[in-house]
């Protein structure tokens, strides 16, 4: 019940969703970054000390965590858990990527967490929208609204596990879909999977722009 309190209260846009609880971190993690989120102080302080241990990350990510590199995930405003489960992933070896997951794998759970809480508190800033016609954002539109709403939410915020995926990078997007679609990329998960199996190339440029232009 607190969790769904500090939840609108975090992300007043999301609702529907708020019941389900869809964070798949282990028990122990999650109590703890319920705890840091759900108490004013505790949360200041990993937001600072997450933003400092962020300058390296800054690098790739952004300043901020709004990466402009269309190949690097913007992170500014991702939710919590999806973040803090993301980086145990590449410490685990469950998502493989050359730079991250020898990375995460010096992160203890506190850095994970405090830079979990930091990124989540930064507002995602624009970029320049890439340009894309009408009929393709159309499309897209029709196809996220059917398949992928019910779980990345109406305004493409997900929630707790489910990835934000508003504003993120075309290419970032396009990249990881076909991905999930072959079972290539060094990254597993059985529900995108199923998704992704369903789409054509045409059906992931389009949901890659429409996806991107969200705000
Ligand atoms: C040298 C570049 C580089 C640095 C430095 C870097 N990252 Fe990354 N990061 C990447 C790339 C590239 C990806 C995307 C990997 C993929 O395609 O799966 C990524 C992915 C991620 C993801 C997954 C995001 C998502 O949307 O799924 C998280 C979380 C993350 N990085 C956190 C961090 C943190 C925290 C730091 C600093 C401790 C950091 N990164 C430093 C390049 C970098
Ligand atoms: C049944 C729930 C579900 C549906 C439906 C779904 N997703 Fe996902 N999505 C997830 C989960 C869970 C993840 C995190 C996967 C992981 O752990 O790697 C995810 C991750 C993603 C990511 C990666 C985010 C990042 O930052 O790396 C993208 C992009 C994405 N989904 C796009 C879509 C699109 C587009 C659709 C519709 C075609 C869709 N998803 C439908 C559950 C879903």
């Amino acid at each position: 019940m607190l969790m769904v309190v500090a939840g609108v209260a975090l992300a007043p846009a999301v609702s529907a969703q708020d019941h389900l609880d869809t964070s798949r971190l282990e028990k122990k993690v999650a109590q703890k970054l319920k705890a840091v989120r759900t108490d004013p102080k505790a949360r200041q302080a990993a937001i600072r000390k997450g933003r400092e241990a962020a300058l390296f990350c800054a690098h790739c990510h952004g300043r901020d965590g709004n990466s402009t590199k269309p190949e690097i995930p913007r992170l500014a405003g991702q939710n919590a858990d999806y973040l803090v489960d993301q980086i145990q992933r590449f410490a685990s070896g469950k998502r493989q990527d050359y730079i991250m997951t020898s990375l995460a794998g010096t992160l203890s759970d506190d850095d994970k967490i405090a830079l979990a809480v930091y990124y989540a508190s930064e507002t995602p800033r624009r970029v320049a929208a890439d340009p894309a016609s009408e009929n393709t954002l159309a499309r897209g539109r029709e196809k996220y609204l059917t398949v992928c709403m019910p779980c990345h939410g109406p305004h493409g915020k997900g929630n707790k596990g489910y990835a934000r995926i508003a504003g993120q990078h075309e290419r970032y997007i396009i990249h990881t879909l076909t991905n999930f679609h072959n079972g290539t990329g060094g990254r597993t998960s059985e529900q995108m999977s199923a998704v992704a199996r369903t789409l054509s190339d045409d059906d992931i440029t389009d949901l890659a722009a429409y996806v991107h232009n969200l705000e």
